[in-house]
């Protein structure tokens, strides 16, 4: 008897042992902190999300996933970022329909692509919009918020707890569903939880649930991470002000979800972040989408959300630079899922990926791009793929610095100081021998991405930028010299020339090009010349240049003569 048990164990453990081993291994996807930036780690492989939103109606049929995901794949996108919509997905209370969402997948697995799913729940862009009808039929079960007037806005209240289930119930299944067909490939590669959250009309809910949580004491860790000593209710703490309303809506909605993001982590842990829409143009809150995961109230969304890994801003507006740097903090990584979709967006795709090691950048709309935008979209993003093994490795280890430079008609140049060696890089177009400069048109932005291999040794992967190196000592001996035309010929005549001469003795050493290549980037990092460039495409050895509208990987070899 004993014996018999003996082997049934032996057997059992037997069959344990093989279907472990049978059993296909559980991919993991996580979001990984390097010296600069994040990126995106799949079984401890990172990628740069080279990505595209589509429009909201882009993949609400089967026929619509198939026809644009190879679309998306032709320009170049390793990342489609999809719209799943709640009213799609939950078309009766309990009733699940995933067509859509395993189509996603199913095509994005078919043309090598990942997918970032934007939960479209209680929330897209303020309004409740894409609740099913069963949902917004029932506004008793389900309220809306208030204004301060008593107007219920087409906004669930996020102070209803019948709300919050109900979204919950649904964004959980559609979490379980992605772990039963995707636990083991990982095509879903990170959530979007709900679209641009905000208060619009009116600063704060006035709900009769929300009117009771205004009169609560505030929280002491939002206090704490404010750092503020005051204690009491929010309006003794914020005073009845309008900022002090989107603070208080900031942190219900944090909370809120927060309750989503711990749930889905507990049921399939893959990245999570949340999107704001950008607080431009002076507007007050409640005259823009107010409370969402805006830079201003980014410690109480990390307060209040730290399952989320992210906050990223989508960006329209004017001042690309300055809202892409309120949003690369050292808790917060910078992921850019909607950008205006335009002849600009190569430009700040290598921009945010040098200056900020960015997670990744994404055009929004991306496909219905406009015909001058595909090609700029498509150059640099292969530009981008070929650079990705050196552009990848300060995940690997090697610490190299990298920076990134954009440049438009009235930003049009910087400096960068690398210890002793000084880079002197400025839009394409100051170069004044190419007609579109001056022909009265817009210019297109030029961006690059500067990553320093080794000492004298730089890789630029750029679009309409001419960088131009000198020691300190040239840089600070520098007098504002005559331009060069493109023939190497002062473009000003003797008088002014003599003006600007050098009057004290030249001191010090300069910094000459030992070799310009344009190169493609091996898996191991290493490079091969594509062409080598001198003469005419270096301006006879003077600068580094890569025309507007072209795209390319150059390394650059520097040296020191006297
Ligand atoms: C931002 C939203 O997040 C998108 O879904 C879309 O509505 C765009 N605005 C339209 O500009």
């Amino acid at each position: 008897m004993r014996n018999r048990t003996h082997i049934l164990i032996r057997t059992a453990c037997l069959l344990c042992a093989l279907w472990w081993l049978s059993a296909p291994a559980k991919a993991t996807v996580k979001l990984v902190s390097g010296t600069t930036g994040a990126h995106i780690e799949i079984n401890g492989q990172p990628m740069l999300l080279l990505g595209g939103e589509l429009s909201n109606s882009a993949a609400t049929s089967v026929a619509d996933i198939q026809e644009v995901f190879p679309r998306m794949q032709a320009l170049g996108l390793n990342t489609l970022l999809v719209p799943l919509q709640w009213d799609l997905t939950e078309p009766s209370e309990g009733r699940f329909d995933f067509t859509l969402l395993d189509t996603t997948v199913k095509a994005a697995r078919e043309c090598s692509m990942k997918v970032v799913f934007l939960w479209f729940g209680a929330w897209k862009n303020s309004m409740s919009c894409y609740a099913p009808a069963w949902f917004k039929a029932d506004v008793k079960r389900f309220p809306r918020a208030v204004t301060a007037e008593g107007k219920p806005l087409e906004i669930a209240s996020a102070f209803s707890e019948q709300v919050f289930r109900a979204d919950s119930a649904a964004f959980t299944a559609v979490m379980r569903h992605i772990k039963d067909i995707d636990a083991t490939q990982n095509t879903v590669v990170m959530m979007q939880i709900e679209n641009e959250i905000g208060m619009l009309e009116s600063a704060r809910d006035h709900s009769t649930s929300a009117e009771k949580a205004y009169k609560k004491t505030v929280p002491s860790a939002l206090l704490h991470s404010m750092g503020l000593k005051k204690k009491g209710s929010w309006a003794d703490v914020f005073g009845q002000s309008d900022s002090g309303d989107e603070i208080f809506m900031a942190w219900h909605y944090a909370k809120y979800v927060e309750r989503l993001a711990k749930t889905a982590r507990a049921i399939h842990d893959i990245p999570l972040y949340v999107n704001a829409a950008m607080n431009s143009r002076g507007r007050k809150p409640g005259e823009y989408p107010s409370a969402g995961p805006l830079a201003h109230l980014m410690p109480v969304w990390k307060t209040a959300a730290p399952s989320v890994d992210l906050m990223a801003p989508d960006i329209y507006d004017t001042g690309f630079k300055n809202w892409a740097k309120q949003y690369a903090t050292p808790n917060n990584p910078l992921f850019i899922p909607e950008s205006r979709c335009c002849s600009n967006s190569g430009a700040r795709a290598l921009y945010v990926f040098g200056a900020y090691d960015a997670v990744g950048f994404s055009p929004f709309a991306i496909d219905n791009a406009a015909a001058d935008a595909k090609p700029e979209i498509q150059k640099s993003y292969a530009a981008l793929r070929e650079a990705a093994p050196l552009l990848l490795s300060n995940k690997q280890g090697k610490a190299q610095k990298s920076w990134g430079v954009l440049f438009d008609q009235t930003d049009k140049d910087t400096l960068i100081a690398d210890g002793e060696t000084m880079l002197q890089c400025a839009h394409y177009f100051t170069l004044p021998w190419d007609p579109r400069a001056t022909n009265g048109s817009t210019w297109r932005e030029g961006g690059a991405i500067i990553k320093k291999l080794a000492e004298k040794d730089y890789l630029i992967i750029g679009s309409g930028v001419v960088i131009t190196f000198l020691t300190n000592s040239e840089w600070e001996q520098k007098k504002p010299a005559s331009q060069l035309g493109e023939d190497g010929f002062a473009t000003a005549g003797s008088q002014q020339r003599a003006a600007e001469k050098q009057t004290k003795r030249f001191k010090g050493k300069r910094l000459g090009l030992a070799s310009v290549e344009e190169v493609s980037v091996n898996d191991d990092g290493t490079t091969s010349r594509v062409r080598s460039f001198c003469g005419d495409e270096t301006h006879q050895g003077r600068h580094v240049r890569i025309s507007v509208d072209d795209y390319k990987v150059l390394r650059v070899k520097l040296y020191e003569y006297q």
